[in-house]
């Protein structure tokens, strides 16, 4: 890069100096100062400089190390960005040679003074922090760990903030009560503090392939079959009740797709994307 810039820099002192000397010849300067017609223009011998390489990207993933994290990791690091990831456990337990080129935080979102350094130089966030467990457990690790980390996002100047969060599941939502309510509530805050570039995605059910401990489980033997049925079936969504029940299935790679995509293009519509807008962006290219 600096042998170009060096080129063009002397290719463009040579041209002056041509200028330079066909002005003489020709008599008179081009100048606006009548007191300085016949001064001759003085070109200086260019230096070579050194120009630093283009801001990059960097990119935080709040639990890069789960199922969804571990793959927006992956397609973020495909995208030349630079990846960091923030987790209770910190480092991934993968062996893939990727894993090498994150940054792994430890932290936990629900005790802030652990992991507010890992915002700072950060331009967009991409949380993946969920989970089970009992209502008030739910509601702390869909909701109020999110918000945080919102929060913390908003003072620390970051420009994207996409959040992994859930369709709703007609009855479902009723049994896994603090689970939703965690997410809206999530969901909420980021509408407030992110309106312009906040984005939201909301999938049903994520397949591909889970590691758990040594073992990988290939979820998409369920949900590669269903996700092609269902996405026909659209109409069935809107049943009351049980509409959500036919929502389609996402693979895993094109959820992180959208999301790498959503904490990057500056374009990219800020609000909510169901799982038919999951699906549509993925296939584009
Ligand atoms: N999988 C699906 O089918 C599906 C469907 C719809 C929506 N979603 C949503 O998508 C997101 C990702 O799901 P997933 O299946 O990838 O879940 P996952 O594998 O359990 O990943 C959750 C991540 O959150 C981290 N985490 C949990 N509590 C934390 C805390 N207090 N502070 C910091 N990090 C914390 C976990 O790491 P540590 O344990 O090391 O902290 C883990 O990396 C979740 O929000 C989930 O609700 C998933």
């Amino acid at each position: 890069m600096s042998t170009v810039m060096s080129r063009l820099i002397h290719s463009r002192s040579s041209l002056s100096r041509f200028y330079t000397m066909a002005a003489s010849r020709n008599g008179r300067f081009m100048s606006t100062d009548s007191s300085k017609v016949d001064e001759p223009f003085k070109v200086e011998e260019a230096e070579t400089v050194d120009v630093p390489p283009p801001p990059t990207e960097k990119l935080l993933v709040l639990g890069g190390n789960g199922f969804v994290g571990s793959h927006i990791c992956r397609e973020a690091l495909e995208h030349g960005l630079s990846v960091a990831s923030l987790s209770r456990s910190g480092r991934s337990s993968l062996h893939d040679s990727w894993a090498n080129n994150v940054i792994w935080h430890q932290g936990n979102l629900l005790s802030p003074d652990s992991w507010k350094e890992a915002f700072s130089g950060v331009t967009a966030v991409i949380s993946c922090v969920g989970g089970f467990g009992s209502n008030s457990y739910m509601y702390k690790i869909n909701g109020t760990a999110n918000i945080n980390a919102i929060r913390a996002a908003a003072e620390k100047g970051v420009k994207r903030f996409v959040y992994i969060s859930a369709a709703d599941f007609g009855l479902a939502n009723y049994v896994l009560q603090g689970y939703y309510d965690g997410k809206r509530a999530a969901e909420t805050e980021l509408l407030t503090k992110f309106p312009y570039t906040g984005v939201i995605l909301r999938p049903g059910f994520i397949y591909g392939t889970r590691r758990v401990g040594s073992m990988k489980l290939p979820l998409g033997v369920i949900g590669s079959p269903l996700e092609m049925i269902l996405q026909r079936a659209k109409p069935l969504n809107q049943l009351p009740l049980v509409g959500s029940l036919f929502t389609p299935p996402v693979n895993v790679t094109s959820v992180a797709k959208v999301a790498v995509r959503a904490a990057t293009d500056p374009v990219f519509p800020p609000g909510i994307i169901d799982v038919y807008g999951i699906l549509r962006y993925s296939q584009q290219r």
